[in-house]
């Protein structure tokens, strides 16, 4: 559970993203994928992440400190084609030296709606990760939408496309903000990972 959490500052960049010195879970995916809700549904606020039916909303760099521990991140979406080619552009450049030059990001959750087959965008951007060794785990959102058989036939579905190009899968999570699932799940792997690295929360 967490007990307070609190907006920082939101950043147009690496550069002026607040110093490092606790450990930090960040929140990526394509724009509309639900970060901000699922931040707002682990955090217990309604209104704290801004959420919106259009996407590409957050576009900075928005950290919140949870009971002045650990950090969570809400990252710009990506591959949102109703943004102009160079709005996009700068996205990736935000992101991607975001996540090249971050030493505290302990684990990046890439969201991937539940309802989409594999995409071209996505993979790419999971291969980019594993090249550029940032770890990461995956979280199906939107759960809600599916029925329990067509979940589990989808989620087998990407696992068998990511064991095409990786050895072994990251940690899988799944997420409905609407049917409260996946809090608890998501939570005690930060914990976790918090412990392993000695960082008490
Ligand atoms: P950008 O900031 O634009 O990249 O989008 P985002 O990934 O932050 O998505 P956001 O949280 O704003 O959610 C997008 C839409 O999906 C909103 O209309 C949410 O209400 C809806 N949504 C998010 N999570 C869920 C979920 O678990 N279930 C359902 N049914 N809808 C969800
Ligand atoms: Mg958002």
């Amino acid at each position: 559970m967490i007990r307070e959490i609190t907006f920082v500052k939101s950043s147009p960049s690496v550069e002026t993203c607040p110093e490092e010195s606790l450990p930090e879970y960040a929140f990526v995916g394509r724009s509309n994928v639900g970060k901000s809700s699922l931040i707002n549904y682990l955090a217990g606020q309604k209104k704290l992440a801004k959420t919106s039916s259009k996407p590409g909303l957050t576009q900075l760099i928005n950290h919140f400190i949870v009971d002045n521990s650990w950090y969570m991140v809400d990252l710009p979406g990506y591959g949102y084609a109703k943004v102009s080619k160079s709005k996009r552009r700068e996205f990736s450049v935000i992101l991607s030296n975001y996540l090249q030059k971050r030493k505290t990001l302990i684990c990046l959750f890439v969201l991937i709606d539940c309802r989409h087959a594999p995409l071209a965008n996505d993979l790419d951007f999971m291969r980019w990760l594993g090249e550029n060794r940032i770890p990461f785990a995956i979280c199906f959102t939107k759960t809600d939408k599916l029925s329990s058989s067509a979940l589990n036939k989808a989620v087998s579905l990407y696992k068998n496309t990511l064991l095409k190009e990786w050895e072994s899968l990251p940690p899988v999570f799944l997420s409905s903000t609407t049917q409260n699932r996946g809090k608890e799940e998501l939570l005690d792997y930060i914990t976790s990972l918090n412990e392993s690295i000695g960082h008490q929360s």
